[in-house]
């Protein structure tokens, strides 16, 4: 009887080290251990042993049960880890998948565009507050209190500190307030800038947006006069549309320039004709002029010394109005639709 012990906990461990299959060794626990298994079959005929040989033999099954047991639970244990194993495995050779590469919005690139053109002409690239006092984009620039033009603006007021010299906050409504800080700030021309910002006003439809950017141009020196006004918006106009593209100044009103023109471009559907989107061949770019005399005044420049033109437009209609650009409608740049976003 003990080597048939024996000789069946040697048979049944060796063919559970044998399996690596869940079931294989269900099936073999059912049957060694099962109720009618191996080892009860021999457990049962123990009684028909003498006394003292039936108490060796009855510990002898019980430690091949329990040996049969452990090494059952023990290849189970193997199994679950190799599972695990198996389903954290990596083929490190298989060709990798590449992740999204995003790029910058096309109104970052038009900037960057814009600011490349005016550097290289010697125009200093800033960008000054998007929260400003209400002097810096009103009263400074020579729109007092009241004065029906500020209408024009639409703006954003601020729920902040009020200042006595400098009133309320409001959310810049155009880059001319650059203009203002600028010429504080370097005191002592010759000043050239570029002023890059976010502007805010109360307006939505097609051609206009709440938030929306502008650049302004800013010279002043001695003897700066009107062609040089044309000559630099020429120059940008040429670099950033090529040669085929016109523009014009019109005759215009505003408070910080005198005189003030509209610069207007030709139409890069039917190039001036006149068609059914721009009706009269051209569209608006922006404004511009000569910086008002006291305007320069409050800058802490003397205007008998010297003069200066100024222009401040829109980043996206300037960016809308390339020749190879179909965009119909302005309020697409800010609605995050990746399928428009990653044709530019
Ligand atoms: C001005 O903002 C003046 N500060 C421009 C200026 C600067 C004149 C320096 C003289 C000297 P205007 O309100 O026209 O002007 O705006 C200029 C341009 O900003 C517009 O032609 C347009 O291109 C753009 N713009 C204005 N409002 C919006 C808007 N809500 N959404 C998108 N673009 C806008």
């Amino acid at each position: 009887m003990k080597d048939r012990l024996i000789a069946l906990k040697n048979e049944a461990i060796s063919n559970i080290l044998d399996t690596s299959n869940k079931n294989e060794l269900e099936n073999l626990r059912i049957e060694y251990l099962g109720r009618k298994g191996k080892v009860n079959k021999i457990i049962k005929t123990l009684k028909e042993l003498p006394v003292d040989e039936r108490r060796e033999m009855g510990g002898l099954a019980n430690e091949v049960k329990n040996a049969i047991q452990t090494a059952l639970e023990e290849s189970v244990k193997k199994l679950h880890k190799f599972q695990k194993l198996e389903s954290q495995w990596i083929d490190i050779t298989a060709p990798g998948i590449r992740p999204p590469k995003g790029h910058l919005h096309l109104v970052t690139q038009a900037i960057e565009e814009i600011s490349d053109i005016f550097e290289k002409i010697g125009f200093r690239r800033v960008s000054y507050p998007e929260i400003e006092w209400d002097w810096f984009a009103f009263e400074g620039l020579n729109m007092p209190k009241n004065h029906p033009a500020r209408d024009v603006w639409e703006t954003f007021f601020v729920n902040g500190p009020t200042s006595k010299k400098y009133g309320e906050m409001v959310l810049t409504p155009h880059t001319s307030s650059g203009q203002l800080r600028e010429m504080l700030a370097i005191k002592k021309p010759p000043i050239r800038m570029i002023n890059f910002a976010k502007c805010y006003r109360r307006q939505l439809d097609v051609t206009h947006t709440p938030m929306f950017y502008q650049f302004e141009g800013l010279c002043i020196d001695k003897e700066i006069n009107i062609t040089h006004l044309k000559g630099v918006t020429n120059y940008f106009f040429e670099k950033f549309y090529g040669p085929q593209r016109k523009i014009r100044l019109r005759p215009f009103h505003f408070q910080f320039t005198e005189p003030s023109f509209e610069v207007d471009i030709n139409c890069p559907l039917c190039l001036g004709k006149g068609c059914k989107t721009c009706k009269s061949g051209w569209h608006e770019l922006g404004g511009a002029g000569m910086v008002h005399p006291t305007v320069l005044k409050n800058g802490g420049i003397n205007p008998q010394y010297y003069s200066g033109f100024a222009f401040g437009w829109g980043v996206e209609r300037t960016y809308l109005m390339k020749s190879d650009i179909k965009i119909d409608d302005t309020r697409i740049y800010y609605q995050n639709d990746i399928r428009f976003l990653e044709q530019f």
